[in-house]
């Protein structure tokens, strides 16, 4: 794989590397992207109609399944030479954080120590009256309906964020602040449509930073990236790694 000298030295010089990520970078740990994800029994609805808070008032039981189905998916899941890649960044970049959508955990998996997880976890749980984080183990998945909070009675919920709902303000303000800040800023494998995270990579373009996209195909973000990587995550991350910094 053949990178720009201009993209080496970027990545070098840099202090402060900002790394957003989609369903992509998990497609080769096993866990299908968002809009792939519907196969088998739940192939005749659409993600976009379960993910909401009204499918949920409606028909609890079936979106509770439908993520007990998903966590599953992502249980035997481990990070892939992406992950690990942009792990590695730590050791050679004074300041990484990655800012991610995807809610399977694996970027801390794979070691990476300041993650902000803008869509929420998969494995928390949280009350959807009285919204308070509620720690349950494993036996939530084996049941069919949702479990009750201990404290209001409610009905618990898988702690990500669905849609029509704000992301978690905090989050999201630190994710924006790192767009700004960051000398190199990198958007791998996500498809950007679904906004306000999509708009990260067009504010640090606009901020004057380095956006670096990675991904096997052409996105909206295309027209705000210096450099444009067409591969996969797990194969561009390590061979940039590897031309970046030849010593390590
Ligand atoms: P998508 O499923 O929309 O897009 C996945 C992207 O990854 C596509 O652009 C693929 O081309 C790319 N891709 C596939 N394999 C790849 C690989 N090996 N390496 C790099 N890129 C690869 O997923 P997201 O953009 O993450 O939101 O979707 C963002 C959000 O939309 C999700 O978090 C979810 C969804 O609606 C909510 O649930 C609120």
């Amino acid at each position: 794989m053949d990178f720009a000298p201009e993209l080496l030295e970027a990545l070098r010089q840099a202090r402060h590397v900002a790394v957003f990520t989609g369903a992509g970078v998990s497609a080769e740990s096993g866990i299908p992207t968002f809009r792939d994800a519907q196969t088998g029994l739940w192939a005749q609805y659409r993600a976009e109609d379960l993910a909401t808070p009204d499918a949920f008032e409606r028909d609890p039981a079936m979106v509770w399944q439908w993520y007990a189905w998903r966590r599953e998916l992502m249980q035997s899941a481990q990070p892939n030479p992406g992950h690990r890649a942009i792990a590695e960044l730590e050791r050679r970049v004074p300041r990484v954080c990655v800012i991610t959508q995807n809610v399977d955990g694996l970027h801390r998996m794979a070691g990476c120590s300041d993650v902000i997880e803008l869509h929420g976890n998969i494995w928390d749980n949280v009350c959807f009256s009285c919204g308070r984080r509620v720690d349950r183990g494993e036996d939530v998945n084996a049941v069919d309906t949702p479990p009750r909070c201990p404290h209001c009675n409610g009905l618990l919920r898988p702690g990500v964020v669905w849609f029509g709902e704000a992301l978690p303000a905090e989050a999201w303000q630190r994710a924006a602040q790192e767009a700004e800040l960051a000398d190199v800023f990198f958007c791998i494998g996500t498809s950007s449509l679904v906004e306000p995270a999509a708009s990260l990579p067009r504010h640090a373009q606009s901020c004057g930073r380095t956006v670096i996209q990675i991904n096997p195909e052409s996105t909206g973000h295309d027209a705000f990236a210096r450099f444009v990587l067409r591969g996969k995550a797990g194969e561009v991350l390590p061979a940039l790694l590897a031309d970046a910094w030849p010593a390590c």
